[in-house]
This record gives structure tokens, sequence and C-alpha cells, in this order.
């Protein structure tokens, strides 16, 4: 079972999942919230080993009951309202889906799991969870040093950190807003089942994630869109926030390795070794898109727009996922010059996508296509 595979991150997993191990059945649950979209999943969607159920988490009957028709015992938990900025509008869908929704999965599994003959053995309950929770680091570098440490994937020209301490697996827990309050909180609620049951989870926490298929509310994909309709792009403060970036092909790679060789009650930190600016990714991204499109380069650099900053807004996230190179021998593949080279073509191709999405229109596709179920 994968919860929330309509979703960006979710749907490369599954489409990692359905491709990869043809013996899986693979159960995608998700409620279609605004930011699920089964267009995502179209390549797949007719796989003999690939169901969609449209469902909210939060029903713990009928996770039960799924659970128990499927005979679930693997779980990567992947649904949640993920943005931010409409955490801070509206915090109580977050508390009710990243927090309750994670919960009822959990006793879900724990019921049905309970009842298997050979007990917990051969089952596993993976939480995919966020860097957020950690809370700030310290820009003590603004203008980058170089890195401490460095990886195949950002071995090339653009590497410097901006500050001298990156999160780790024992970072305490500090989040800031209230996105990451409730995505801490199901961390927790996590790691107690493990503790008070015995039941096998995992946790890992993973930086900021980039690609295809990311709706377009968040920087990246958003501030593309806008340069290609020559819309201003609004800059929070003064773009001096910073950011670990990771190709979200890297982490559904992370989330294959983890759940097969990741060892139970274990955490760890998926991250891009990929520190950036904001201010600085969006030249990278006005001057790609202006390439690409033909423009002269540089030619929509007066889009920026710096606005009001975002109320309590992170200073600087960085990962340490030496843990993981170590341990299982991940490392990001792609560097970010050639990922956000591949993102920026991937929104121009799909013009539809784009559109479908901005304009509203997939939901009431899917609202027609699913009423009722
Ligand atoms: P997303 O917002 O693109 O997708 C979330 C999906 O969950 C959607 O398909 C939505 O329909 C579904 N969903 C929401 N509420 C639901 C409910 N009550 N029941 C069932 N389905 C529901 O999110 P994303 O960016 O793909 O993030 C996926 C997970 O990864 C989240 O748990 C997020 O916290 C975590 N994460 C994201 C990032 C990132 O950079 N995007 C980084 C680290 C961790
Ligand atoms: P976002 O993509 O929302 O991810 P997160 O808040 O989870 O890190 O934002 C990435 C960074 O970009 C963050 O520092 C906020 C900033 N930002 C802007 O400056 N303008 C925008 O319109 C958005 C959406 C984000």
């Amino acid at each position: 079972m994968i919860t929330g595979g309509a979703g960006f991150i979710g749907s490369h997993v599954v489409r990692l999942f359905v491709n990869k191990y043809p013996q899986y059945h693979i159960l995608n649950v998700d409620k279609l919230t605004y930011a699920g979209n089964l267009a995502n999943l179209k390549d797949i969607e007719d796989k003999p080993n690939y169901t969609f159920v449209k469902a909210d988490i939060c029903d713990f009957d009928r996770m039960v009951d799924l659970m128990k028709k499927e005979n679930v015992t693997g779980i990567i938990h992947l649904a949640a309202e993920s943005h931010v900025d409409r955490s801070i509008r509206d915090p109580f869908t977050f508390a009710r889906t990243n927090v309750m929704g994670t919960l009822s999965l959990l006793q879900a599994a724990k019921l049905c799991w309970d009842e298997r003959p050979d007990g917990y053995e051969g089952c596993r309950f993976y939480h995919i969870s966020t860097d957020e929770v950690y809370g700030a680091l310290e820009l003590n570098h603004p203008e980058g040093i170089p890195a401490p440490y460095s990886t195949t994937a950002s071995s090339g020209e653009h590497h410097a950190v901006y500050g001298d301490d990156f999160f780790l697996e024992d970072t305490r827990y500090n989040p800031h807003s209230p996105y990451s309050a409730s995505k801490a909180s199901s961390d927790h609620f996590v790691r107690a089942f493990h503790d008070t049951y015995g039941l096998p989870t995992i946790v890992t926490n993973c930086s900021n994630n980039y690609g295809p298929y990311q709706f377009p509310e968040k920087l990246i994909p958003l501030f593309i869109n806008n340069i290609r309709k020559r819309k201003p792009l609004p800059v929070y403060g003064k773009g001096d926030n910073v950011r670990d970036w990771l190709y979200v092909e890297d982490h559904a790679r992370a989330i294959d390795i983890i759940f097969h060789k990741g060892e139970v009650a274990r955490t760890y930190n998926i991250g891009g070794f990929n520190e950036w600016k904001n201010i600085d990714i969006i030249k990278v991204l006005i001057n790609t898109v202006d390439r690409l499109l033909g423009r002269a380069e540089g030619e929509d650099l007066d889009l920026i727009t710096y606005v009001t900053d975002r109320a309590g807004h992170d200073k600087r996230y960085a990962i340490d996922s030496r843990r993981l190179k170590d341990e299982l021998g991940w490392e990001p593949s792609l560097q970010f010059e050639e990922g956000i080279e591949k993102t920026v073509r991937w929104y121009l191709d799909n013009e539809t996508w784009l559109e479908n999405v901005t304009s509203g229109d997939y939901l009431k596709y899917y609202d027609e296509m699913y009423r009722g179920r």
C-alpha cells in the first residue's frame, strides 16, 4: 500500500515500484485532494499489478477493510498536506490528515497485523517525512563556503554550504510551521507505535524535492510556470533563505532501498548535499526557461518581485545524509544543473498538464469520474 500515490513524490514512488516489482501488487490509496492528480500516473494505470483506490486515510474502518482485503504487509505512507503556506492559512486540515490520518493508518496496520499467524514478521510501516521537523539552521556563511564533504552528485561546480551545522538523525525536533509541527507529531506517533507495540516502523526525513509532476504552488514549478507566462515571481523576504534540493527520482530510489534494506526503528536523513539560496535558484530558472524558449538569456530577470516574507520563514535547511550513504550505499545521482534542466524541459513539454492543474480542470474531471465511490 502506497498512500498519497497521486501526489508529486508518491507518483514517482508508485511508478518505480509498479515497473520494478511485477511480483508486488501496488495499491495506491489517495483521497485526491487538490494535490492529487491521476494524470501523474497515466503511463502505469493499466498495469496488472496496480490498483488505485480513492480513500481518505482518516477513514479508519476503510483502512482496516482495505488492508484486510488486500492482505497488506508493506505500507509506504506519503499522503499528507504538504504546503507550508497553506498550513499557515489552514492548520486544522494539516493536523487532521498528517496527525490523525497517520494515527489511523498505524492503528489499522496494528489491528490487521496482530491477527496474522506470524505476527509482524515480513511487515513494514514506512513513514515519509521532512527535514522541516528539525526547525531552522543558522545561515552564518551568507556568501557560502566550500562543503566539508562531497558526494557524486554534488561534485559539480556549485557546492557551497551556508552554515556550520547540518541536520543529523539525532537533531532535536524543533518545528516552526503548522506543516512541520504536524509532520513532527506524526513522526512521534510512528516511533511510539514501534516503542510501545513493536510495530516494524521506519521514518525518513528528506529535504526539498523538485522534478516533474510537482504542484505549481511550490517554488520551482510555480516559478517555471510564471516565467513561461511572464507573470511576477513573488520572492519572499530577501530571497536569501537556503534549501537543500533533491531530484524527486533520487528520493524515490532512496525510498526503494530503505523499504527493502533499512533497519526497523532506524531513521535515515535523505538530502541532496545541494544547498541553494532561493534567489540563486530563481536566476538559474529564469536563465534556463529563457534559453529553452529561445528568449534572450536573463530577459525575464525583471519579473523578480520581492514580497512580504512568509511568517516564521525558516532560514536554512541542510541535510547530512551520510548515514544513508555509509549504511545503505545511496547517493543522489543527478547534479542540480542537470536536474533543473530536465525539470524545466518537462514542464515546458507538458503544457497541457500544467494548464489543467493551474486552471483546476483536472479536479472537475476526477470529481465526475469518482463521484459516489
Ligand atoms: P503532495 O501534496 O504533492 O501529495 C500529497 C498526496 O496526498 C496527494 O495526492 C493528496 O491527494 C494525498 N492526500 C492528502 N490528504 C489525504 C488524505 N487525507 N487521505 C489520502 N490521501 C491524501 O505531497 P508531496 O510533495 O508528494 O509529499 C509527499 C510526502 O513527502 C508528504 O508526506 C510530505 O510531507 C513528504 N515530503 C515532501 C517533500 C517535498 O519537497 N515535497 C520533502 C520531504 C518530505
Ligand atoms: P516551498 O517550495 O514552498 O518549500 P518549503 O517551504 O517546504 O521549503 O518554498 C521553497 C522556498 O522558496 C522557501 O524558502 C519559500 C520560498 N518561496 C518564495 O520565495 N516564493 C514563493 O512563491 C514560494 C512558493 C516559496
